[in-house]
């Protein structure tokens, strides 16, 4: 069968190198995809955004099997495009992808059928909005409640920083359409998890568990950022809690969304805290996180293209996952100034001496080729990811060959995966 993968970052190396392990994967495909994809695959120079080329290669190449990884065509109605054209995609329509691309959205589904999450409330109206912020102090979260890139969260920490926030975005000035409307919720503290389901509308395989490290320094300093590393599994989410998570958020969610005319089919992530009040979700997405992916799929021992042809077909109670006992950590090496401004074209040194490095495999966010030569092409530019019976050992693998790589002004956080360590495994 011809795969075509849509994307080009971190994410979709990981389900490009998965999915090439499949006796039913004979040629792989990735619009537009970056140097390491091309390693295992075509690329193609189309944008994972343009819909219209992508289905008229699609339909040219007689692909069996199309993956979307971004959030963006999804939210464009890749899915049912493709649907409607007769061709099998993996992914959400834009209807159930709605559960990402409207946070308002998420918070109904998730009052209405029972489903953990910080108490809130939603507005159009700054007005409306600033009174609400006059009877619930900060700390308090204000959400855009559009697709904003992964920004448009801001944790206000003081009454002054929510009421910019609410100003900002309901005044059209952060985020455009993304911002108009937007989501005031409680402040959660607590540990993160990111955990990940295959849904075929109705049966709900989660897969193991893991925790993305969203700021750029260590001891989660400074600014945001698409994500830094992963490790997988989060030792804090015990098979309790995931068997909680599982009849209490993730079977709700997928059952809700049916019942709403949003049938989910595809990956469900589901942003969850855990606080001393049980487990709340923060957020959900209708996609595979990066790099949560880099780890979780670095230790799936399933065929992923059955998994999500049974997806698509609705017959995914046929299927068990099968995961490796190993941990897996994904240490993401970035450019300079990220994730400010940063320079791009910086030639990189050491990949197939870390590629030559037991257990470990160096996925590539964002490269290119000049000639023979991989250069830097973002501002994360590198997940380097590897598998060890206990999280320190994984650790310890990783970063052995993230000290074989370099460019110039590169960085990354040393301490990916310390948090485990805590829990003793
Ligand atoms: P989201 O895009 O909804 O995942 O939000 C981005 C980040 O903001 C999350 O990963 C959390 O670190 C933080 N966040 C979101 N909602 C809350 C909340 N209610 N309380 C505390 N932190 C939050
Ligand atoms: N790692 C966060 C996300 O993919 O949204």
């Amino acid at each position: 069968m011809k795969i075509l993968v849509v994307g080009g970052g971190g994410r979709e190396h990981a389900l490009v190198w998965k999915l090439a392990q499949s006796p039913l994967a004979d040629e792989i495909y990735c619009a537009p995809g970056n140097a390491g994809i091309a390693g295992l695959a075509e690329c193609v120079n189309i944008a994972a955004d343009d819909v219209d080329t992508l289905l008229e290669f699609a339909q040219a190449e007689n692909i069996g099997l199309t993956v979307v990884g971004p959030e963006a065509p999804l939210a464009a109605g890749i899915v049912d495009k493709f649907t409607a054209a007769g061709l099998k995609i993996f992914g959400p329509s834009q209807k159930a992808a709605m559960i990402e691309g409207s946070k308002a959205l998420a918070k109904e589904i998730m009052e209405k059928y029972g489903i953990p999450t910080a108490k809130y409330a939603a507005f159009d109206d700054k007005e409306a909005a600033l009174a609400y912020l006059d009877t619930n102090p900060a700390p308090i979260v204000v959400k855009a409640d559009g697709l904003a890139a992964g920004k448009g969260v801001v944790v206000a920490m003081t009454d002054a920083e929510a009421r910019e926030a609410v100003e900002s975005m309901l005044s059209g000035n952060a985020f455009g359409a993304a911002g108009a409307r937007v989501v005031i919720e409680e402040y959660l503290a607590g540990e993160e998890v990111s955990v990940l389901a295959f849904s075929d509308g109705q049966t709900v395989l989660p897969m193991v568990s893991a925790q993305d490290h969203k700021r750029v320094f260590d001891g989660d300093q400074g600014p945001n950022t698409g994500g830094m590393g992963a490790y997988s599994p989060a030792p804090i989410y015990t098979p309790e809690i995931a068997e909680q998570v599982l009849q209490q958020v993730l079977q709700p969610a997928v059952d809700g969304m049916r019942r709403e005319g949003r049938t989910y089919k595809g990956v469900l992530y589901a942003g969850l805290m855990l606080t001393d009040a049980g487990v709340k979700v923060l957020e959900f997405n209708a996609r595979f996180g990066d790099p949560e992916t880099q780890a979780v799929l670095a230790r799936l021992q399933s065929d992923l293209v059955e998994i999500m042809l049974a997806v698509i077909d609705g017959r995914l109670n046929e299927y068990t996952l099968e995961w490796s006992p190993d941990a897996a950590i994904c240490v993401v090496l970035a450019s300079g100034g990220y994730p400010g401004s940063y320079a791009k074209g910086q030639p990189i040194k050491g990949l197939s001496a870390a590629a030559e490095q037991p257990d470990t495999v160096v996925f590539h966010a964002g490269t290119k080729f000049i000639g023979q030569q991989v250069v830097s092409d973002g501002g994360r530019v590198l997940g380097v990811t590897a598998c060890a019976p206990t999280i320190q050992g994984a650790i310890d693998k990783a970063y052995a060959a993230v000290d074989l790589i370099s460019w110039q002004d590169c960085f990354c956080r040393r301490d990916i995966g310390a948090k485990a360590l805590k829990y003793k495994v």
